[in-house]
């Protein structure tokens, strides 16, 4: 990590692991067949990141927070034309965020009470409260 920016490895891994966004939806342009599954133009699909972000065939051990993990292909922030336009402003904000928090700090330790999630829509993840203790540096 360089003084204050979280490794782009790291915030890679924490996007895939507990993906923000985990659901999309399109609906089908052209006849189309997916996993043996005849999909006639019109079709609404929803495309589930999250799941694709944890598939065993792209990613080894998906279920393991790996911060150093090299192959990583998230779908975070979707892919092809409509690919989130914010996505360098986000990686930004968040590798200084977490970056400096971690310069400034040592022994970070989560709580036993554990990470509570946001009780908002199927589609949106996120955490209300991350309780952890910190000593400063
Ligand atoms: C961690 C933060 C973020 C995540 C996980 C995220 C995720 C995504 C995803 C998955 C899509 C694709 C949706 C789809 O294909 O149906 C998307 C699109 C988009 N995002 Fe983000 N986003 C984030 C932050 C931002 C920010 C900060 C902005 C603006 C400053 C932004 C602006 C957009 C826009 C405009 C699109 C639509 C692009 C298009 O349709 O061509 N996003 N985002």
């Amino acid at each position: 990590m360089r003084a204050g920016l979280l490794d782009k490895k790291a915030m890679d891994e924490l996007l895939r692991y507990d993906s923000s966004i985990q659901i999309t939806f399109r609906t089908v342009q052209q006849p189309a067949v997916v996993a043996e599954t005849p999909l006639p133009a019109g079709t609404p699909v929803a495309l589930l990141i999250g799941s694709a972000n944890h598939d065993p065939r792209v990613f080894h051990r998906p279920d393991r927070l790996d911060l150093r993990r090299v192959h990583n292909p998230h779908l975070c922030f979707g892919a092809g034309i409509h690919y989130c336009l914010g996505a360098p402003l986000a990686q930004l904000e968040a590798r200084l965020a977490l970056g400096h928090l971690l310069t400034r700090t040592r022994n970070t330790e989560l709580r036993a009470d554990g990470p509570r999630h946001k009780d908002i829509t199927a589609a949106i993840r996120g955490l209300d409260e991350l309780t952890v203790t910190l000593d400063a540096r």
